[in-house]
């Protein structure tokens, strides 16, 4: 990322940008699948907490990542697929997705502001080279919790590619310096790979957990899925803020997170290696 607008005035510091998984929202081996009583009750969350300033982001899951995939939006052109074709399909699923979760904030009582970023990036083979982060602290002074998401967006080299959330999030935590950044998940945290017994997490990330993660773990997600995730809370961590990765399916645990609590969860403490 080499330019982003510079940010007028001081401006209101979001508390917490929270990223909601699209394997939490949706069921990711679906068809435009959602999980409407999870993310009703991840909505409730959130509007309970709207007393602190927030930045809600979301994924795609199953409404961006087949489409994604079938039109290899994620790599360079192939000349044998419709590019533009795959753009406007998947922008055009993401974007439903996208109304499901404003309506479920709007029900909750939030006052969520859209902001896509597919009018607001530019990418060279699908890393961002600009973005105008501005529309989020203009959503936050205003009293909003503005709402971005995963998108197609344009790719000065590619024609389009994809922008994923998590590469969002590291943005707004680098440029706005929230306390900390939320990673909500199908997941209760990083896994540790285990011969035998229950499963385990990693209650604390760093540089040296990276070496143990098992490469290919990212199934039909064409932005890298779980390791993907975890390289962004090293630079969310590296930035000097606190990352962390909790499971949406536990009752509440957003809401304390949103607390301030070190809730159950993998967590890439501010600075650590
Ligand atoms: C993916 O965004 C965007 C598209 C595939 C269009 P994310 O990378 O943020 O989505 P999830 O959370 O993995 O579903």
């Amino acid at each position: 990322m080499s330019r982003h607008a510079p940010l007028n005035g001081p401006g209101i510091r979001p508390w917490a940008v929270v990223k909601l998984g699209g394997s939490v929202l949706t069921r990711k081996r679906g068809i435009e699948a959602l999980r409407p009583k999870i993310l009703a009750r991840l909505a409730a969350e959130i509007a309970r907490a709207s007393g602190r300033p927030l930045i809600v982001l979301h994924g795609a899951g199953s409404f961006g990542h087949p489409g994604a995939r079938r039109f290899g939006l994620a790599g360079p052109p192939d000349p044998r697929t419709d590019r533009l074709r795959g753009a406007a399909i998947v922008g055009t699923e993401v974007r439903r997705l996208h109304l499901a979760v404003l309506r479920a904030l709007v029900a909750a009582g939030a006052n969520p502001v859209s902001v896509p970023m597919a009018t607001h990036t530019l990418q060279r083979e699908g890393r961002p080279v600009e973005m105008d982060l501005k529309p989020f602290t203009t959503a936050l002074d205003r009293g909003a919790i503005p709402v971005g998401f995963g998108d197609v967006v344009p790719d000065e080299a590619w024609g389009f590619s994809i922008l994923s959330a998590d590469t969002l999030a590291v943005a707004l935590a680098t440029e706005l310096r929230p306390e900390r950044v939320l990673f909500v998940s199908d997941v209760p945290g990083l896994i540790a790979p285990a011969r035998s017994g229950p499963p385990r997490i990693y209650p604390e990330l760093s540089d040296a957990t990276l070496l143990h993660l098992r490469p290919g773990a990212s199934g039909i997600d064409v932005t890298g899925g779980i390791a993907g995730k975890i390289t962004a809370m090293q630079a969310i961590a590296r930035a000097g803020i606190d990352a962390g990765l909790i499971s949406g399916l536990s009752d509440g645990r957003l809401a304390r997170a949103l607390a301030g609590e070190r809730v159950y969860g993998s967590w890439w403490s501010a600075g650590s290696r």
